[in-house]
């Protein structure tokens, strides 16, 4: 098993990686209550969560497990006070600790709900999906959505450990594995062109599950550095968003149905990097390499659709006009800048 240290003061905490671990956890979890409060979802705690409790209740911890309906809807606002209530029954105290076994949705929520139930509880980020091994179970952002949109309330609560078992992915349905995909190849492009070439060179998704350890651990380094520098979301963490503005506005326009949220961010890092490439920001010969490494994975990196149509809604609201819009660029694979400009940067 390998060891990333996020350092972040007194939040500081480790980023657990290995294969085949989760029967292991009661070696690296405490909960100096001695109840163990574990949130999981309809997808997931079907083939993990008794892995984990077994071994958890063989190391004598008292144990609850919560399943939600798997899915983005689950992780609302009006999901939260059940779990309070199934807390409350279970007697978890500030003294016990909370486990979020799955997606970034069972992360989110369940990291949302620690950092309120009781003003505070300790928890552990069990990530089962690639988007959350290398993305969401790490950097402390928390929240749950509201009708009005996505991540609307929430907070930052780093956990106090994140325990990753890549051999969760051999489960992992292609669909989302793909869009996990998305995520690994941005901090690729936006951070090591060594972790993208590595990407290049994998042929099957069973080649990538025997280098799996190597890349989540690369991929969660990488967050982790930019997280040290800016846990609270304020400059460097923007550079994770490469491909993300353009992406949102797909997603939004095609009313969070149309692409995955993956899909979204691929056609968004393949259009912003042909911009830059024309404008002579990126250097030649990025974007199809961007575009060749998105179709090997599955993933689009076009849309028909009109960057005009897509941006309608950005550039016809009068309270955007002239403001400045930081976007994400590449200045070459492996390495990214903040630009300020503004949305018509994207019909150029
Ligand atoms: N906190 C952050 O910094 C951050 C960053 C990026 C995304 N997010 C959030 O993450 C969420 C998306 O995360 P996600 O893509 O993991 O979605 P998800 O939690 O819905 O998981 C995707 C699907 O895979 C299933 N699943 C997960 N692990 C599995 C496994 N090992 N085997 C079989 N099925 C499995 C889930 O049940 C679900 O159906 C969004 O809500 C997004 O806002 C948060
Ligand atoms: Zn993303």
């Amino acid at each position: 098993m390998k060891t990333l240290r996020v350092n972040l003061g007194e939040n500081s905490y480790d980023i657990l990686i290995g294969s085949n671990t989760l029967s292991t956890i009661g070696d690296f979890v405490e909960s100096k209550g001695g109840k163990v409060f574990i949130l999981s979802d309809t997808n997931v705690a079907p083939i993990f969560a008794n892995t984990v409790m077994d071994n958890l209740l063989e190391k004598g911890y008292d144990c609850k497990l919560m399943v939600l309906p798997a899915g983005e809807p689950t992780k609302s606002i009006t999901s939260i006070t059940p779990i309070y209530s199934s807390m409350i029954e279970f007697k978890l105290t500030r003294r016990d600790l909370i486990i979020t076994l799955g997606g970034g949705v069972v992360g989110d929520l369940g990291g949302f709900v620690a950092s309120t139930y009781l003003r505070g509880v300790d928890f552990v980020q069990v990530p089962t999906s690639l988007l959350a091994q290398v993305d969401s179970s790490v950097g402390g952002k928390v929240a749950v959505d509201l009708p009005e949109g996505k991540n609307l309330v929430g907070s930052f609560y780093q956990p106090k450990l994140v325990f990753i078992d890549v051999a969760a992915l051999e489960d992992l349905p292609e669909k989302y594995f793909i869009d996990g995909m998305a995520e690994v190849i941005k901090y690729g492009c936006i951070k090591d062109e060594k972790l993208f070439e590595l990407l290049e060179s994998i042929k099957s998704r069973s080649e990538f599950m025997q280098k799996a350890e190597e890349i989540i651990y690369t991929c969660c380094d990488i967050k982790r550095r930019v997280v040290e520098v800016d846990e609270k979301d304020n400059g460097e963490r923007m550079l994770l968003n490469f491909g993300h503005t353009y992406g949102h506005a797909i997603e939004k326009h095609y009313n969070f149905v149309g692409y995955s949220h993956g899909q979204a961010v691929a056609i968004g890092m393949a259009f912003i990097s042909k911009i830059s490439e024309k404008l002579g920001q990126c250097e030649k010969g990025t974007t199809q390499r961007i575009v060749k490494i998105l179709t090997q994975y599955g993933l689009p990196c076009e849309d028909k659709v009109q960057p005009q149509d897509v941006l309608s809604a950005i550039l016809n609201d009068k309270k955007n006009l002239g403001k400045k819009l930081h976007v994400v660029l590449l200045k070459k694979i492996g390495e990214s800048f903040t630009y300020a400009t503004d949305a018509k940067y994207f019909l150029n």
